[in-house]
């Protein structure tokens, strides 16, 4: 992987949507991985931010939680992939051993991103914000997508680098 300035990073900040990358939660020994495709990147308290929606029920949260680092993976997606990453949970799962992928570590910021990917973002978690039903103002939205009450938790992380494949 070459590193490269942040400031180069541009193509993808508009397509969370349709990239679906893949989010690696936790440290080193312990993490876990799934697709995210709500989301984006701004500038926010002077720093290139980006912004994630876990739910509370996903193990990743656990790790989201647990954790203060996190990677954002950018990858040549596989229908068995989105099926492990977008649909499995990793606490019946080893997704990484199940589609052949692999997880890096990096020893100095304690994480772990995906070997296999084309881009990757280390981010920093700075806030983490619970969201509530009374927050929305379109009860269509709460209707729509959190009737089972399984709410979204917003987590605003810095990035601090960004790699791209050789
Ligand atoms: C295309 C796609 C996008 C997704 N985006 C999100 C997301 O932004 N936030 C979220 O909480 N779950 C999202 N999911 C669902 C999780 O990836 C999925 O539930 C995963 O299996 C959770 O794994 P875990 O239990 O190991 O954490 C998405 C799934 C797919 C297929």
């Amino acid at each position: 992987m070459l590193k490269k300035s942040i400031d180069e990073f541009n193509s993808v900040f508009l397509d969370i949507k349709d990239k679906c990358p893949i989010i690696v939660a936790g440290n080193k020994d312990n993490y876990n991985a799934m697709m995210v495709n709500w989301g984006g990147f701004g500038h926010l308290w002077n720093k290139k931010v980006c912004f994630i929606f876990v739910r509370k029920n996903r193990y990743t949260y656990e790790f989201m939680e647990s954790f203060n680092t996190f990677t954002i993976n950018f990858l040549d997606l596989t229908p068995q992939i989105i099926d492990y990453f977008g649909t499995k949970s990793g606490r019946d799962f080893d997704k990484f051993k199940e589609t052949n992928l692999h997880a890096s570590i990096d020893i100095d910021r304690n994480l772990r991103s995906i070997a296999e990917a084309n881009q990757v973002l280390k981010c920093n978690k700075l806030c983490a914000i619970d969201l509530s039903k009374a927050s929305f103002m379109l009860p269509e939205i709460v209707e729509k997508f959190y009737k089972n009450d399984d709410m979204h938790v917003l987590y605003i992380a810095e990035i601090k680098e960004y790699l791209i494949k050789e």
